[in-house]
């Protein structure tokens, strides 16, 4: 192994069962991971909460009966074991590489594609877990990946912080969404979920495919979804008559495709917008599902679903080759980051219950640093109580 100094021991949230986040313990002893064969050695220096860091946790993906209280087990058996420490979009520098990897790489800055591929194909991802899950992820100092997924992105105007703001879990989600769905420039998609990881990820990311995105939100985050690219804001604590709604706003025009990351009783008002009158269409309604915001079961009459031709598209997470062209867009500065605040890795129980329970006019990630980066990579995007 080549490196830079790395200490044997590391601070690290570890996570000890599933429960509340009295699970997590903060830990200043646990043992730094070695590189393997093909790794590199990352030291974090920003890593973006996600939703599924705190569903892993309540152990909230059941696939058979409703009530199970497990996390998801994609290739057959259960990768989500004790301790654990979560944390999937990982920015941060390399400091050591594993036997066969050039030393070069030492001190490049990058962004981990979060995904534990089970194989080397590149259009396709069929049992996606990922690190923080199946693997130990970054709400520590060091992590241990693959080298040809960790990207570098040397852009010098955007900070480490912001680099994790745009990891993988929501971007190659979003992008995954839309191409599965087959979204085409000119075509007009509505993005649930807006304000969240995911939906700003795609409102960008339709107008990088030249497709025009009409956000579900809430009144109060209009302005800076509009901002960010959204051609229209709707308001999702009024939904009846939604569909009139929408076709007010596309020049009663039909929605081509829903991302759906709300799920409950709002998909069936999301077909609503792509059915009212099929004669305007000149392809299939199309349906991406990857989150269930407002619920994980929906009623929806199967003949509306055949008889209007809706095809539906589960989403997880996306391949190497949508990671890569994602990185490719960061880098040449066609994506931004949408980062709310970042916490100290030793408050990690602060920014999950400020993650829970945030109120109005929140929009984007929350970042969790390392304490002993925080001058340097977090104080800057601190609260305002913490910048101080
Ligand atoms: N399948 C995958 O691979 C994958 C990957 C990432 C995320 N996900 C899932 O996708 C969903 C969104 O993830 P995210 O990271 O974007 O989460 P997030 O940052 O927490 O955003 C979720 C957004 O959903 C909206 N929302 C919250 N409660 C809602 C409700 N009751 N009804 C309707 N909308 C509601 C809010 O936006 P507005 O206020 O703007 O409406 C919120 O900002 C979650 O369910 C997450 O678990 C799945």
């Amino acid at each position: 192994m080549a490196s830079n100094t790395v200490p044997e021991t590391m601070a690290a949230m570890v996570l000890t069962g599933h429960g509340g986040i009295d699970k997590l313990e903060y830990r200043e002893d646990w043992p730094t991971p070695q590189p393997g064969p093909g790794e590199v050695l990352v030291k974090v220096t920003a890593t973006a909460k996600n939703n599924t860091d705190r569903k892993a946790r309540e152990g909230l993906y059941p696939v058979k009966d409703k009530g199970d209280t497990v996390s998801f087990q994609v290739g057959g058996t259960a990768t989500f074991t004790f301790p654990r420490i979560q944390g999937a979009d990982v920015a941060g520098r390399v400091a050591a590489v594993g036997e066969g990897v050039d030393p070069a790489r030492i001190g490049e800055r990058g962004l981990l594609d979060f995904n534990l591929y089970a194989d080397h194909r590149r259009d396709i991802n069929l049992t996606p877990d990922y690190y923080g899950h199946g693997a130990d992820g970054g709400f520590a100092e060091y992590i241990a990946v693959p080298s040809d997924q960790f990207h570098a992105v040397d852009n010098p105007g955007l900070a480490d912080a912001e680099l994790a703001a745009m990891g993988m879990c929501s971007y190659q989600t979003g992008l995954h969404m839309l191409n599965a769905a087959g979204v085409t420039s000119g075509e007009r998609v509505l993005v649930t979920g807006a304000s969240g990881g995911v939906g700003t990820a795609m409102i960008q990311l339709c107008r990088v495919m030249g497709a025009i995105p009409y956000a579900l939100s809430q009144r109060d985050k209009a302005d800076a979804l509009l901002e960010l690219g959204a051609e229209a804001v709707l308001d999702r604590s009024d939904m009846q008559d939604f569909a009139d709604k929408v076709r007010a706003v596309t020049n009663d025009q039909p929605i081509d495709a829903v991302m759906d990351l709300a799920g409950g009783d709002m998909t069936d008002r999301f077909i609503d917008t792509m059915i009212f009158d099929m004669k305007r269409r000149s392809t299939y309604p199309r349906l991406s599902i990857a989150g269930a915001s407002a619920g994980n079961v929906s009623e929806i009459m199967w003949t509306r679903i055949y008889l209007y031709q809706v095809q539906i598209f589960g989403v997880s997470h996306g391949t190497r080759e949508e990671a890569e062209q994602l990185v490719a867009w960061i880098r040449s500065g066609q994506l931004r980051p949408v980062l709310h605040a970042a916490f100290p890795l030793s408050r990690l129980h602060e920014a999950e219950r400020y993650f829970v329970e945030r109120g109005n006019n929140y929009l984007g990630k929350i970042v969790i640093v390392p304490d002993a980066e925080w001058q340097e990579h977090g104080a800057p995007f601190g609260l305002q109580q913490d910048a101080e």
